[in-house]
């Protein structure tokens, strides 16, 4: 809400681009507190107020490359991922300088641009009413639009490492919330018998090359290699369609030099450790065959 002074009255001459007229209203409400609501390009809407002039921004732009809203300037249809962080960038740019300086900015923004499993989807079986037109996503036919899935093994969620069904006295906790992928959490069901990643030490488990499957170091106690194996299977970190294909992938662009080390570092920080500890940062490329490459 913005302090009185700071919202341009509708009589003001209004800067170009504003949208006021039958775009624009405003009134009171019964608590004696002025409202307006303002119709237009974001942007160009905020370079109407004062700096400094709110408390609070709660903002739900489009997200890239997932609808078609049919109006003018709109964001969220741009051909590149940078040029979507550029149109989101000037609206932050205005955001931030209508803020105070203890103002609270929620910007709901997801990274979802593509869905269906890898194929485009021209109908939403979910909801009719969450459709708006063809997507971006489908007139190109999915894959088209240069983009391949984020990732094999599903987006990021939240996991109760203690099953809330079980531990319902946990389902709350911040303690008991751990960042994993879809796919590993939809393995790991009830589950109470694998490591915890909070307890899981540097070395416990290995990459073997060139194969890529994951094992337990060798010399550890047998009890504890017996749980870091139940941990492999349960998962199924070895799965070729899903975890091994995602090694296979970061290792193959990183041995053909399509990527840097600091990036296979920072994207897939297992692999670029297990390199480092066993000494492998250059020969790998010899001994996954790619070297001739
Ligand atoms: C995810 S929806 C938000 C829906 C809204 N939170 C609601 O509950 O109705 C994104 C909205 O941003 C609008 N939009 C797209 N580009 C815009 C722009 N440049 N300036 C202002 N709004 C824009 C779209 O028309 C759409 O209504």
């Amino acid at each position: 809400m913005a302090e009185h002074g700071g919202i341009p009255s509708l009589s003001d001459e209004p800067k170009e681009g504003v949208v006021t007229g039958p775009n624009a209203w405003y009134g009171r409400t019964s608590q004696g507190i002025d409202w307006h609501v303002y119709l237009g390009n974001a942007s160009q809407v905020l370079a109407a107020f004062n700096d400094k002039s709110f408390h609070c921004v709660v903002t739900s732009p489009p997200y890239y490359n997932l609808r078609d809203y049919n109006v003018e300037g709109q964001i969220g249809v741009e051909e590149t991922v940078q040029e979507y962080v550029n149109a989101i960038a000037e609206v932050m740019d205005q955001v931030y300088r209508v803020l105070k300086q203890d103002g609270v900015l929620f910007l709901n923004i997801g990274d979802t641009y593509y869905s269906g499993k890898g194929e485009a989807q021209g109908k939403d079986r979910k909801s009719k009413k969450r459709r708006f037109g063809l997507r971006p996503v489908d007139k190109s036919g999915g894959v088209g639009i240069g983009i391949r899935p984020k990732n094999d093994t599903g987006a990021d969620t939240v996991e109760h490492f203690l099953p809330k069904d079980r531990h319902p006295q946990q389902a709350y906790e911040w303690i008991n919330y751990r960042l994993v992928c879809a796919t590993l959490n939809s393995r790991k069901k009830t589950h109470e018998d694998i490591l915890d990643p909070f307890h899981i030490k540097n070395g416990w488990f290995t990459i073997d090359f060139p194969s890529l499957f994951i094992k337990p170091a060798k010399g550890l106690n047998e009890d504890l290699a017996q749980r870091i194996q139940l941990t492999i299977d349960i998962l199924r970190l070895n799965d070729e369609s899903t975890c091994w294909q995602s090694r296979e992938r970061y290792i193959k662009v990183y041995c053909l030099r399509q990527i840097t080390f600091d990036h296979l570092l920072s994207e897939a920080p297992f692999i670029a450790f297990e390199l480092i500890r066993q000494n492998l940062v250059e020969s790998i490329r010899e001994i996954m065959a790619y070297s001739s490459i």
